[in-house]
């Protein structure tokens, strides 16, 4: 090997050797920033980890607080559009009585009614979402 040829191969085997730890140390990273979503979640137990990410994409267990503040709200909070007003039981169960009870008016929700969009904007939301929010909106059980 000549002067130059040496010259040239320690800076590459240097390189190299950078390049290798750089590559773990981004490895590391990669486990690092996977490793919460990573754990396995079974159906039923906690998952911690999941919740955050579920919570975040909007898909998080919906409790009726939240399906309404977050979908129904806007309209039934006021009566826009002639929407039943939410704790205004009267209003809701002449509906109801309309609609052979609950699950009929729930029925309504679901493929929506003239200005009731269907699943009031909830389209994530599962028809027992749907019927708890009726539910806590309207007072009937
Ligand atoms: C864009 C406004 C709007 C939003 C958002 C909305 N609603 Fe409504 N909703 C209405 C209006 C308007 C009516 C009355 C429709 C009619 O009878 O003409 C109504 C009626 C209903 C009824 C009664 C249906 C019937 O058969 O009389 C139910 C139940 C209902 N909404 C549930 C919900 C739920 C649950 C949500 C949230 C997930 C929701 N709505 C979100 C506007 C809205």
């Amino acid at each position: 090997m000549n002067l130059i040829m040496k010259m040239l191969a320690v800076p590459a085997t240097v390189l190299a050797l950078w390049a290798v730890s750089a590559q773990a140390a981004t490895n590391d990273d990669i486990a690092k920033r996977l490793e919460p979503v990573g754990q396995v979640c079974v159906t039923g137990k906690e998952c911690k980890g999941m919740e955050v990410a579920a919570s975040a994409g909007g898909g998080d267990a919906k409790t009726p607080d939240s399906v309404i503040a977050k979908h129904c709200n806007a309209c039934h909070g006021t009566g826009l559009l002639g929407a039943p007003k939410i704790g205004d039981t009267a209003a809701w169960k002449e509906r109801a009585d309309h609609q052979g009870g609950l699950d009929g008016i729930l029925a309504k929700a679901i493929t929506g009614i003239n200005s009731m969009p269907p699943k009031g904007t909830c389209a994530d939301c599962t028809d027992a979402d749907l019927k708890g929010a009726i539910q806590k909106m309207s007072g009937l059980k």
